[in-house]
């Protein structure tokens, strides 16, 4: 098949339509020539994970578990032009990123703001017999501790960052009695963090517990980064969010869908929903491209809940002509070491990107997020979100049954227009195509 958006471009857009309609192949070939991939990268993102690399990742390699890898074209993020690798099991996911995408293209599409990439270590100090005279020899002690953290980890101090400010934090009555909470700040660069910060508040743990005269006990990095986050802004004019076959003016839709962000806003079980929905977006990005998910996600819902009341990330509102939405969310990720050296579909992945720095991993998967909401809430404000999985899932079915690629997309809009979205009708209707 010879697509037109297969054509090369003279000017770099991730803007494909009918990229969907492509064969495997075929979007392979355009990813490619939109990155500049090289023949040694298509071949990585073609062959996966060797089982011999999984067995040096994790213990008891037996097999490998798989997940689709979709491209999302029609990002443009900061003035540039991204397609996203998504790795996911879920339907709808990929398509309803790219559709956001396409929606929040205007001027220099989704803008994006991040904080130096700070992560927090934690020190737990029991038994400190005097919080206030603990708290000033460590406060007074700050470059000393800094300089032993420092010593241990030379590289990330080369490369510009390293540990930066200390912070006492006194729960003066808990179950286990008084505890002093000691945070240290570092500057990780380009890394996730996890290592660093965790050799060195183990490098600095002794000399507190001599500081404080108490025992240093947990010693570990905080999951809950808020001094590492990113606020991605998205601007959709009122008027595109109508589309064919939907009756509701534009105007309405942008009040019915500002009406589901307050509903998240102000209602913790929605909010659950709603920042779900945002994760599956920056979760399959985040596979994709070999990072600690869980590790985001646990900073994403503490920071949802910092206030003391868990509510949306993301929020969205009408300004003039325009729907605005904003999400800022903890962003710790990492593009040197890990599973990035090892994992060849996660670099391929990174090379799709053309990301070279964390701060831009992070603002990217940011940016999917709000793209992955802002169509959630359009369904869920408009015809609702099974109508949308309906017709992906007749897809599904109607490729299960055997339907070629010319007919795939026509059996399935039969099957939705039938509501009889199931194999037999699926088959029904291949074998006429065939007669
Ligand atoms: C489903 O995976 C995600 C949604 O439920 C998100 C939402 O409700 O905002 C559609």
């Amino acid at each position: 098949m010879n697509h037109p958006m297969a054509e090369s471009s003279p000017e770099k857009t991730s803007r494909m339509p009918g990229f969907y309609r492509l064969t495997i192949s075929e979007r392979i070939r355009a990813v490619a020539r939109f990155a500049a991939l090289s023949p040694a990268t298509v071949e990585a993102l073609e062959l996966g994970l060797p089982l011999s690399r999984a067995n040096r990742m994790v213990e008891n390699v037996g097999a490998l578990m798989a997940l689709p890898l979709g491209f999302s074209p029609n990002f443009r993020i900061d003035a540039e032009d991204h397609i996203v690798p998504m790795a996911i099991e879920e339907p709808s996911v990929v398509a309803a990123a790219s559709n956001g995408a396409q929606l929040l293209r205007t001027g220099d599409g989704i803008c994006t703001e991040a904080s130096p990439p700070v992560m927090i270590g934690q020190v737990q100090l029991l038994k400190v017999p005097n919080m206030d005279a603990a708290i000033q020899a460590i406060q007074e002690a700050e470059t000393e501790l800094l300089g032993i953290a420092n010593a241990h980890k030379p590289r990330v101090i080369e490369r510009g960052g390293g540990a930066r400010e200390v912070i006492c934090r006194p729960f003066p009555e808990t179950a286990a009695g008084p505890m002093l909470i000691v945070h240290l700040h570092i500057d990780v660069r380009d890394a996730m963090g996890a290592n660093i910060v965790n050799t060195m508040v183990e490098a600095i743990s002794d000399r507190l517990a001599a500081l404080s005269g108490g025992h240093a006990n947990v010693r570990v990095l905080s999951n809950l980064a808020d001094q590492r986050t990113v606020e991605a802004t998205g601007r959709v004019a009122i008027s595109k969010l109508q589309r064919r076959g939907l009756e509701m003016p534009a105007e309405e839709i942008a009040e019915r869908l500002e009406a589901a962000s307050v509903f998240a806003e102000v209602d913790p079980y929605r909010a659950a929903t709603h920042n779900k929905g945002t994760m599956n977006g920056i979760d399959a990005v985040l596979l994709a491209t070999g990072q600690d998910f869980r590790a985001v996600e646990a900073g994403a819902h503490a920071y949802a809940a910092a206030s003391g009341r868990y509510t949306a990330l993301s929020t969205w509102r009408r300004e003039g002509n325009e729907l605005v939405g904003k999400l800022k969310i903890p962003m710790p990720v990492g593009v040197v070491g890990g599973v990035i050296r090892v994992h060849p579909v996660a670099a391929a992945a990174l090379e799709i990107l053309g990301v070279t720095s964390a701060s831009c991993l992070a603002r990217i998967a940011t940016a999917v997020g709000l793209a992955q909401n802002l169509t959630a809430l359009l369904a869920l404000a408009t015809d609702g979100i099974q109508r949308g999985h309906m017709a992906l899932h007749a897809r599904n079915i109607a490729a299960s049954v055997g339907a070629s690629d010319e007919v795939i997309d026509d059996i399935a809009q039969q099957m939705v227009a039938a509501r009889m979205i199931n194999a037999d009708y699926a088959s029904m209707l291949v074998r006429m195509t065939k007669k």
